[in-house]
Order: C-alpha cells, then sequence, then structure tokens
C-alpha cells in the first residue's frame, strides 16, 4: 500500500475536520460550517463511508490531504507528514526528485539558521550584531531565543562552514544562502542579522538579513531567500511558526510589516502577530490568516495602509468572513518604534482602530478635504469605484450611509451614483462562474438517489423508482448499483467507472433524510407533469397552426387532464 493510501486508511476524515469545523450528524455524513466561505447555514458535509468532503456552496471539495492543505497552507509533501505522523506511519523514502529537492532545500536552511544563530550568541564575531539588536533595537534574548535570530559575520562563514562538512556548495547556491562572486560562492547574507522566515509549521523556509548600521550603504537594507520551490514570498508571514496557536487561541492577527516590528510587538505582549514584509497584504497571506483568525488589525508603516491594495484586500477578506481593521499609527513611523516608544499609546492605537471600509473611506476625503463643490467631485471620482466594489450589498448600503454623512450629502445622491457607475463584475462572479449549476432535475434526482442511498438502497431496485430517473449519469450509476453485488456506499465507488465516481461523491454527500423522500418523489411527479404539460401546450399550438380539429380536441383533452394531475400533485401535501 502506498504512504497515501496507509494515511488515509488510518486517519479518520471526521475526526480531522473535527478539529476544524463543528460537525454534526446528518443522516449517514455530517455537516457544518464551511471553513473556507463565510456562511451562515452549513453547506459542508463530510462523508465517514467515503472520507471525503464537499460544500455545497462554494464547491470546494477533497480528501485528507486538499483539507490540510487548504487549511493550513500546506503543500502536499507537508500534509503527508502531518497526516503520517499522526497516524503513525512511517513514510517510505521520498521518490520524486522535486520532493527530495525541497527537502534538501529546507535542510539546508535550517542548518544555516542554526549556525548563525550559534555565532550570534555563542561567538566573539557575533558580539556586534548581538550589541545591535539588544542595545539598538531593544531586542531580549528570550525573543532572539524564540525566533532564532542569527549573525552572519565575514564574507563566507557559512560557505566555509558547509565546505567543511563536505556539503557540496552548488546546493547551498540553489538554497539561495550562496551567491556566486568572481568564480567563489560567497554568503548571500554577509554582514547581516538574520531573521529565519518559518512556515506554518516552525520548518525554515528563508532568511532575511539586515545590514548593522554604519556598513557600506549603497547595499540594500534587506535581503532576502529568492523565491525558491519552498518559499514563495507573497504566501509567507514572518513569525507565524511562533504566533501561530496565538493566533487561533485569540482568532485575530495583527499585521505589521517588517521583522523587527513583529519583535517590538510581540515582546509588547501582542503574541498573536505576523509581519507580511511588504505593505499590501496578498490573497494568499489572507487565506492563510482566515484559517485561523476572525479578525485581522493592521498595523502597517503610517504611509503605507491606503490605496488599491487595501481595497482588493478589503473585498477578498469579506468574501472570506474575516474583518479587517487599520491601526493608525501616525505620526509614529511603525509599530517598531510605537510599541518601542510608548506602548500605552500603541495600545491604544489599536484598540482605535477603524473598519477597513471606514479607513479607506475616510483617508480619501480627507485627501481632498469636503469644503467645496470641487472638492466633492474629486471625492466622488475616487470613492464612488471603490464603494461599488463593495461585495455584499447589506455592507455596500452601510457604508454608502457612512459616506453621505461623511460628506454631508443625502444618501440617495451617493446610492445613484454608486449604480450608475456599477462596478465592472468583481471577483465574486468569477467565483460564481466556476459553480457548474446544476439544473432542477438534476438536483431533484441526485436528492431522490441520496435518499435512497442513505435508508433504502433496495428501492433502487425497483422500477418505478429506477424509471423516475432521467439524467444519463444517475441511470448509469442505478445500473451500475443493480448490477453491484458487494456492501456498502464506499466500496461501490471504488467499482464505479472513474467519469461516474465524482458524480456519486457528490449524491453520497447530499444532506437529505429519508423523511424527505416524499416530498423529493412529489417534486419530481410535479416536474415531470409541468414538462409533459409544455410539450402538449406546444403541440397543441401548432395543431391550432394547421386546423386540424380532431387532432386538436384530443391534445386538449390531454392538457386538461395533465393539469388536474399537476394540481392534485401540487395540492397533495
Ligand atoms: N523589506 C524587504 N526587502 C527589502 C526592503 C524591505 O523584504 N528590500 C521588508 C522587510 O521585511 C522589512 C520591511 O519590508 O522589515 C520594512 O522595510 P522598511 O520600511 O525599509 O523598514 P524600516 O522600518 O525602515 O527598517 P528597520 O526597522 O529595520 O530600520
Ligand atoms: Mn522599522
Amino acid at each position: 500500500m502506498s504512504d497515501v493510501d496507509d494515511v488515509k486508511q488510518k486517519v479518520d476524515m471526521v475526526e480531522l475536520v473535527g478539529e476544524y469545523v463543528k460537525l454534526t450528524r446528518a443522516g449517514s455524513n455530517y455537516k457544518g460550517l464551511c471553513p473556507f466561505h463565510q456562511e451562515k447555514t452549513p453547506s459542508f458535509m463530510v462523508s465517514p463511508e467515503l472520507q471525503i468532503y464537499k460544500c455545497f456552496g462554494c464547491q470546494r471539495s477533497g480528501d485528507h490531504f486538499t483539507f490540510l492543505q487548504e487549511m493550513e497552507g500546506l503543500d502536499f509533501y507537508e500534509a503527508l507528514q502531518v497526516l503520517a505522523e499522526r497516524a503513525g506511519v512511517e513514510l517510505k523514502k521520498r521518490s520524486s526528485a522535486q520532493e527530495s529537492g525541497k527537502r534538501e532545500i529546507l535542510e539546508l536552511n535550517d542548518l544555516a539558521a542554526r549556525v548563525y544563530h550559534y555565532v550570534l550568541i555563542k561567538q566573539s564575531k557575533g558580539e556586534p550584531f548581538l550589541d545591535y539588536l539588544i542595545h539598538k533595537r531593544g531586542v531580549l534574548h528570550e525573543t532572539i531565543e524564540a525566533f532564532q535570530l542569527g549573525a552572519a559575520p565575514g564574507e563566507t562563514l557559512l560557505a566555509d562552514y558547509l565546505q567543511k562538512k563536505g556539503i557540496e556548495l552548488e546546493k547551498a547556491f540553489d538554497a539561495g544562502l550562496l551567491v556566486k562572486f568572481g568564480g567563489r560562492y560567497r554568503d548571500r547574507f554577509s554582514g547581516r542579522v538574520i531573521f529565519p522566515i518559518t512556515n506554518a509549521r516552525g520548518m525554515v523556509i528563508a532568511l532575511a538579513g539586515r545590514l548593522l548600521p554604519g556598513v557600506e550603504s549603497r547595499m540594500a537594507k534587506y535581503v532576502n531567500s529568492p523565491e525558491t520551490p519552498v518559499y514563495k514570498k507573497s504566501q509567507s508571514l514572518y513569525g507565524f511558526g511562533v504566533t501561530r496557536e496565538d493566533i487561533r487561541k485569540s482568532k485575530a492577527a495583527i499585521v505589521v510589516e517588517g521583522e523587527l516590528d513583529l519583535l517590538s510587538v510581540w515582546q509588547a505582549g501582542y503574541k498573536n502577530s505576523v509581519a507580511i514584509k511588504g505593505s499590501s497584504v496578498t490573497s494568499g497571506q489572507l487565506g492563510l490568516l482566515s484559517r485561523f483568525a476572525d479578525r485581522l488589525i493592521l498595523a502597517l508603516d503610517a504611509d503605507e495602509a491606503g490605496g488599491r491594495a487595501t481595497v482588493k484586500a478589503l473585498v477578498e477578506a469579506q468574501e472570506l468572513g474575516v474583518d479587517i481593521l487599520v491601526a493608525d499609527l501616525s505620526p509614529h513611523k511603525d509599530p517598531d518604534e510605537l510599541a518601542r516608544k510608548n506602548p500605552v499609546l500603541f495600545r491604544k492605537r489599536l484598540s482605535q482602530a477603524k473598519e477597513g471600509w471606514e479607513h479607506v473611506i475616510d483617508g480619501i476625503i480627507k485627501k481632498h478635504g469636503v469644503k467645496n463643490g470641487a472638492a466633492k467631485a474629486r471625492i466622488s471620482r475616487e470613492l464612488v469605484p471603490i464603494l461599488g466594489s463593495i461585495p455584499d450589498s447589506i455592507v455596500q448600503a452601510h457604508y454608502i450611509d457612512f459616506a453621505a454623512r461623511r460628506l454631508e450629502v443625502a444618501r440617495h445622491v451617493v446610492t445613484a451614483e454608486v449604480e450608475k457607475r456599477a462596478a465592472p463584475a468583481g471577483p465574486k462572479d468569477d467565483k460564481e462562474e466556476k459553480k457548474s449549476p446544476v439544473s432542477r432535475r438534476e438536483r431533484l434526482e441526485q436528492e431522490l438517489l441520496a435518499v435512497c442511498l442513505h435508508a433504502d438502497p433496495e428501492a433502487l431496485l425497483e422500477d418505478s423508482i429506477a424509471a423516475l430517473i432521467q439524467t444519463r449519469a444517475y441511470r448509469r450509476i442505478v445500473k451500475e448499483f443493480r448490477n453491484y453485488e458487494g456492501k456498502g456506499i464506499s466500496g461501490f465507488r471504488d467499482v464505479l467507472p472513474p467519469e461516474l465516481k465524482e458524480a456519486f461523491s457528490e449524491i453520497a454527500l447530499l444532506d437529505r433524510q429519508s423523511s424527505e423522500l416524499a416530498d423529493i418523489l412529489r417534486e419530481i411527479k410535479i416536474l415531470n407533469l409541468k414538462e409533459k404539460l409544455s410539450l402538449v401546450a406546444e403541440k397543441i399550438r401548432s395543431l391550432e397552426d394547421k386546423g386540424d380539429k380532431k387532432a386538436l380536441k384530443g391534445a386538449e383533452k390531454e392538457f386538461s387532464v395533465l393539469s388536474e394531475a399537476l394540481t392534485e400533485a401540487q395540492e397533495d401535501v
């Protein structure tokens, strides 16, 4: 058996999902609120028999692996490691070159981080770096340990170390730890304080380095590992490996911009913080944080929050069900400066953080002033498209109201402007397109099959029931089922031809109780009658055109019989 199958067999899907989502029994399945999109009524289903999940709201579906990958922002191999550990499965040696390449980079990064950390805290060469961190930046020993900070004195400290250990320098070059300089390998982070960047599970995926002050100022203040198979800057969050559990527990995260901001804020008592290493939160980062937090407080550099990136983040956050608040730190440069200089004020500014949309609206109004008509026209040009991009119309109405009050104009005027310049389809519509809309008939047939499968599989052997199924794929499933000699729906899925497996999984996950059978049958009957009625109506029209009296009479008779049957079926509740 492959590692993957072994792990899948040993870890129960319901238990795994249950650690993130409150699941309740629904017939043969479990259901809960989808962790991947925001919803108020549960449409996220887990099948204990098939060991799969599907959300009927956002259409995400999959198995153990996809679930963990999405929930925890892991790649496939990382998810496999987590599950294997949990199941007590010892993984066979990795076969794929890609995976072993990744592992090699992680191991080298880890080794480099340990070497640099050792140099910082134990060697005299590290002293200037330690001195800088402790005395100039107020970083505590405890923080240096927690985040494994390091020092990279000299030009070739790491290269020399690796060479002595017999490690191929080309590999460290591929990992981005070394650069080539005049035909020689040299440390990429030479002369810098080292900040290991970890993933959610604490593995070192990259390093960042900051110059000591007073060194050649032509060099960039910060240098990062290049993107590698294990490091995507836009998907990573500095500090997350350390602060993840605090974020999960508090359901909130404070988002800052740089490494030293994070460390200062963390030391000031905000253990649930992360740094984005730049000024705008990316979709990848938002998605990851949304699995752990319901609320993000952006405490970015004073000049940065605002602009299109913030609007985009607000739209995405709203769809993920995350609230975004923005703290105003002005006139202080960044959270590091404020948290260290005046922790009381920092706390106050965090508690006064404004809702994201309010922050954006106020920012625009403040920029132009509201004094005269010309200023209002400029505000309108900038504000209307932004109001138009707010995804939920109730939320949108709220902020239209807010903007109107700020601008001292009537609300309907703002509403009219927003409607007039209705923003072109945003990301919301993209998502809707992904869902393949199921016709009403298909849905009813799915429901019928679901009830039968879970409550009364024998019913599918009855011709009167089987005859109700018209959709081709479902007819094939019924046919297969009639030939199926085994037991249990999991075994049944295994014998289905591959093209039917997906359709079958979807049916098996539907939340329908056997008590609903009568309703479903009635709905199908009504649908059938309506379809027949419209065919007969069509026929009547063409017979009228032809003037075929006799045939017309017959058709009219048929029509009235069907209508009566329909009325009866509709009243039969
Ligand atoms: N950054 C980066 N690469 C750069 C410049 C900046 O990754 N070339 C990231 C770093 O994570 C850095 C953050 O952006 O911590 C903020 O950069 P900057 O505004 O330059 O930081 P300062 O506050 O000026 O730096 P410091 O506090 O270290 O003096
Ligand atoms: Mn700073």
